[in-house]
C-alpha cells in the first residue's frame, strides 16, 4: 500500500470544500457518504473527514483498547465503564480482542449510534497461525519452505478472520531469532533474513489479497519493529544490543521487504536497542520506516509499549511517554492510556505538533478507507459467512496439507520409516502422543481447546485392522490443573517431576510392540510470549521415560512437538528415526501418521540450527568466521572445551524417504560487473526409489568486505518434486542487489571482490565455485 500524496495536494482546496458541504449538509456523519473511489480518491477523503475532527476525536483515533469484555452485556467494571463512554463520545479508534459477529456489531453500534462523526471502528485481533482452522506455529510452517502454502495458509486464516467481523491480524512476526530460549522463537520464520523476507511477505500477501476492500482479506502488521528477537541471552523483552550495521544487515531487511509488498501496519516493540525503547526510537520509525522508506501504513505500539517507557527508565512519567512515542511516530497506543490522557496537554505545551498528530491520525483513517469501513462499517459482520466459512472440512484439508509439508525428518538409520501400515503391533507412548491441545500451539487464535487430531487418532486412523495399537502416556507432562488451564498468562506451566507411575505400563507397552512411537517434547505454552527458558531439554521426566523405553525396544520413532530448538543430544544418540512435528495444528495427528506411514514423503528444512548444548545459543549458521576459526590442534580458538561449536542439525537440514544427489555447481561466468548478474546452476537428481521433495539452497560469501561478512548467507531457494530416478536443472539468478549490504560507509552497496557460492541441500554444503565482482 504506497500512497502518493501529490494528486490530493493539488486538488484538495477544492474537492475538500465540496466534499465537506455534501457531508455537511446530510448529516455530521461521515457514514452517509459514499464518494465512488474513482472520483474522490482515497487521500481526498482522509482529508475531508480530518478537516471535521475536534481534537478529542482526533486523539480518540489513535485509542486503541483491548476489549475482552462481553460488549452486549452490562458492563462489570469501571475500566470497562470507561471504554464504554470513550465509544460512546467517538474516542476510540480500534479494539482488539473484540472476536465473533456479534461482538463486533454490538461494538461498532456504540460508536455508530451515540458518536458524532461515527468513524468506524478496527477490529483487529493475534490471528497467527489461523483463526479457528488452526496451523502449524509459523516457525513449523516456515520449515515448508513453500511460499504459496504458506501465503494460502494466510489466505485462510484471513477470510476466517473476516467471516467472524475482524480486519487486522497482527501479524506476521518478521523478527529475525536465534536463540532458543526466547519463547517467541516459535512465532517467527527463524534465524535468516532472507528467509523471514521471503516468508513474511507470502503471509503478508496471504492476509490481504491485492485488494484490502475485499471482504475476503484483512490488514497485516509487520512485527516487532525492531530487534525483538535481539534480547539479550534470550529473554522476552530484554536490552537488545546490536551495532548499527547488525541491525541494517540482520533485523531491518524482512522489514524493508514488508514495507515494500504495501503491509499496510507495523507494530513496534518492547525492547531497547543501544538504549532507546523501539517505542520511542524516532530514528526507526519516523526517519527511517516513515522517511527514507516512504511508508505510509499505520505503527500501533506493542501492548502497554508507550507507557513501559517509564519502567524502562526513559520517561519520567505516562505523559512524557505519550511525547517521546509520539515524537517517535508510533500512531496508536495500544492499552497504555497515555495518548488519550495526555496528547491534548502536549500540544498546547507545543511538546507536539499539530502536523505530528494530523499524519498519525491520516494514517489510521487511510486504513479505514482502504478496508472499507467507511462504505459499512458492518461490512465484516455477516452471521451466514460466520456460520458456514470457518472451519470449513476444506480449510481443515488444507491444514493437514501444510502440517505434513512442516515437518522435518532429522534422522532415519536403516529406513525405519516409513512404517508399514501392516505392522502386527505399534506402541504409541508419551505425554503428548494423544494430547489434543498442545498441536494447536501458543498462538491458537479462537482455536477450541482439545480440538487437534491427536497422533494417536491419527495413527489408528491409518493403519490396518490387523495392527496392535498399545497406548501408554508413561508420564504426564505438566501438573493437571495446568492442562486445564486457566488464564495461560496468570499460570505458568508446573512440570510433573515426581509422578513416574505410569512409565511400567509404557515399558510393559514397548516390550510386546514391534516399533514404538514416543511423543515428547513440549507444552503448547512452553513456547511463546513470556516464554523464554534457560533449558531447552525435556522437561518433566520425560527423558526417565526414554531411557526406560529404549532399555526394552530400540525400534523407536521419535515424534517431537515442540515451538523452539531443543537440545537433542542424547535422543539423536539413541534413536534411530526422528520426525521434527513442531507444534502442528488442528489437524496434528492426521499429518503426522500421513508421514510415519508413508503417505507422504517429508520435504521439510529446518529454519533454525538446532544445538547440541544450550550453551551455544544463540546460535546461527549465518555467523562471523572469527579470527580463530579452526582448531589447528590447540585450544585457543573460537570453539568450546565441551561441546562442538557447529549445529546438531542445521539450518536448512532435513532428510527425505528418497536421496538426492547434486552434480557440480556451474556458472556461467567468472565476473560480473557492479549491475550485472551470473547465473548459478546445478543439476539435482533423485536418487532413491520414491518421488520426493528437495528445497534446493543457494549460499553466497563475500569473501572480503569493508565490514566482516558472514561465512554463508542464504540467497536463493527453490523447492522441487523429482520422481524417482528424476533429474532435474535448478538456475538461480545472483543480480548485484543479493550481493548488496549495509556496508561500512552506512549505504546499501555492492562491494567487488570475491564471492563463493555453493548450492545444497542444507547450510553445511561444502562443494563450491567462486566469482568475482569487478566495478
Ligand atoms: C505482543 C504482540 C501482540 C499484542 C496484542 C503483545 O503482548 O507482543 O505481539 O500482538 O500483545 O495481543
Amino acid at each position: 500500500m504506497k500512497f502518493t500524496t501529490s494528486i490530493f495536494y493539488t486538488t484538495v482546496v477544492t474537492l475538500k470544500l465540496s466534499f465537506i458541504a455534501l457531508l455537511l449538509s446530510s448529516s455530521t456523519s461521515v457514514q452517509n457518504l459514499k464518494p465512488s473511489p474513482k472520483i474522490a480518491p482515497i487521500e481526498q477523503k482522509v482529508d475531508s473527514v480530518l478537516s471535521l475532527m475536534r481534537l478529542n476525536e482526533k486523539i480518540g483515533q489513535l485509542v486503541q483498547y483491548s476489549g475482552s469484555w462481553d460488549a452486549t452485556g452490562p458492563t462489570s467494571s469501571q475500566g470497562d465503564q470507561h471504554k464504554l463512554e470513550k465509544l460512546k463520545r467517538g474516542e476510540v479508534g480500534s479494539m482488539l480482542n473484540v472476536t465473533s459477529v456479534a461482538s463486533i456489531r454490538e461494538t461498532q453500534k456504540i460508536i455508530m449510534e451515540h458518536s458524532r462523526l461515527k468513524i468506524p471502528l478496527i477490529f483487529a485481533y493475534d490471528v497467527i497461525h489461523g483463526y479457528k482452522t488452526i496451523f502449524p506455529i509459523p516457525l513449523g510452517e516456515s520449515a515448508s519452505w513453500d511460499l504459496d502454502l504458506m501465503q494460502k495458509s494466510a489466505e485462510i486464516a484471513a477470510r476466517e478472520s473476516a467471516a467472524s467481523g475482524l480486519q487486522w491480524t497482527f501479524a506476521p512476526m518478521i523478527d529475525v531469532s536465534r536463540d532458543a530460549r526466547w519463547g517467541r522463537v516459535m512465532e517467527g520464520a527463524g534465524e535468516d533474513p532472507f528467509l523471514n523476507s521471503k516468508i513474511g511477505v507470502a503471509r503478508i500477501k496471504g492476509f490481504q489479497g491485492d485488494d484490502l476492500s475485499s471482504k475476503f482479506t484483512i490488514a497485516a502488521c509487520a512485527k516487532h519493529f525492531a530487534g525483538y528477537g535481539f534480547g539479550e541471552a534470550g529473554r522476552d523483552y530484554n536490552t537488545v544490543n546490536i551495532g548499527i550495521h547488525e541491525l541494517h544487515n540482520t533485523i531491518l531487511p524482512p522489514f524493508k521487504a514488508a514495507a515494500e509488498a504495501g503491509v499496510a501496519t507495523f507494530m513496534n516493540a518492547f525492547n531497547d536497542i543501544d538504549g532507546i525503547p523501539a517505542t520511542g526510537h524516532k530514528a526507526l520509525q519516523r526517519d527511517l520506516l516513515k522517511g527514507e522508506w516512504q511508508w505510509e501504513g499505520l505503527m500501533v505500539s506493542d501492548w502497554g509499549s508507550i507507557g513501559e517507557m517509564i519502567a524502562h527508565g526513559y520517561a519520567k512519567d505516562k505523559r512524557h511517554a505519550a511525547e517521546i512515542a509520539l515524537n517517535a511516530g508510533s500512531d496508536m497506543d495500544m492499552e497504555s492510556y497515555a495518548y488519550e490522557a495526555h496528547l491534548g496537554a502536549l500540544l498546547e505545551e507545543q511538546k507536539i505538533t499539530m502536523n505530528q498528530l494530523d499524519d498519525a491520525v491520516r494514517r489510521v483513517l487511510r486504513l479505514k478507507f482502504e478496508l472499507g469501513l467507511f462504505d459499512d462499517p458492518y461490512k465484516y459482520c455477516d452471521e451466514e459467512r460466520e456460520k458456514n466459512e470457518v472451519y470449513t472440512p476444506i480449510n481443515l484439508a488444507f491444514a493437514r496439507e501444510v502440517a505434513k509439508k512442516s515437518i522435518v525428518l532429522l534422522k532415519n538409520d536403516k529406513k525405519m520409516l516409513p512404517l508399514s501400515k501392516d505392522l502386527k503391533s505399534l506402541a504409541v507412548i508419551g505425554p503428548l502422543a494423544n494430547d489434543k491441545d498442545s498441536p494447536l500451539g501458543n498462538w491458537r487464535g479462537k482455536g477450541t481447546y482439545n480440538s487437534a487430531v491427536s497422533l494417536l487418532e491419527g495413527i489408528k486412523g491409518m493403519v490396518g485392522k490387523n495392527t496392535k495399537i498399545y497406548y501408554e502416556k508413561g508420564v504426564a507432562l505438566t501438573v493437571p490443573s495446568v492442562e486445564l488451564g486457566t488464564n495461560q498468562f496468570l499460570h505458568p506451566l508446573k512440570f510433573n517431576t515426581t509422578d513416574a507411575s505410569g512409565i511400567p505400563a509404557a515399558v510393559a507397552a514397548a516390550k510386546k510392540a514391534e516399533v514404538v512411537v514416543l511423543a515428547i517434547g513440549e507444552n503448547a505454552y512452553q513456547t511463546g510470549e513470556g516464554r523464554s527458558q534457560v533449558d531447552i531439554g525435556f522437561a518433566g521426566l520425560q527423558n526417565e521415560l526414554l531411557e526406560a523405553v529404549y532399555k526394552v525396544n530400540k525400534n523407536i520413532v521419535i515424534v517431537l512437538m515442540n515451538g523452539r530448538p531443543m537440545d537433542l543430544s542424547r535422543v539423536s544418540q539413541i534413536a534411530p528415526s526422528i520426525l521434527e512435528c513442531w507444534h502442528l495444528g488442528s489437524e496434528s495427528g492426521n499429518a503426522i501418521a500421513d508421514v510415519v506411514f508413508g503417505d507422504y514423503n517429508p520435504s521439510g528444512k529446518l529454519p533454525v540450527s538446532f544445538p547440541h548444548h544450550v550453551g551455544q545459543e544463540p546460535l546461527y549458521y549465518n555467523q562471523k568466521n572469527t579470527g580463530r576459526p579452526n582448531s589447528l590442534n590447540h585450544v585457543t580458538f573460537s570453539g568450546y572445551r565441551d561441546a562442538p561449536k557447529s549445529a546438531l542439525y542445521p539450518f536448512g537440514f532435513g532428510l527425505s524417504y528418497t536421496t538426492f544427489e547434486y552434480g557440480e555447481i556451474t556458472l556461467n561466468k567468472n565476473v560480473m560487473t557492479l549491475n550485472g548478474e551470473i547465473i548459478a546452476s546445478v543439476e539435482v537428481k533423485n536418487t532413491g526409489d520414491v518421488a520426493g521433495e528437495e528445497v534446493v539452497q543457494l549460499y553466497v560469501r563475500d569473501m572480503v568486505g569493508s565490514l566482516v561478512r558472514p561465512v554463508k548467507e542464504l540467497k536463493g531457494f527453490e523447492k522441487i518434486h523429482l520422481k524417482a530416478g528424476a533429474s532435474t536443472t535448478v538456475n538461480f539468478i545472483i543480480s548485484a542487489d543479493l550481493l548488496q549490504f549495509y556496508t561500512a560507509n552506512n549505504k546499501w552497496e555492492v562491494e567487488p571482490g570475491t564471492f563463493n557460492v555453493w548450492i545444497g541441500g542444507d547450510s553445511t554444503t561444502e562443494p563450491m565455485k567462486s566469482f568475482s565482482v569487478v566495478e
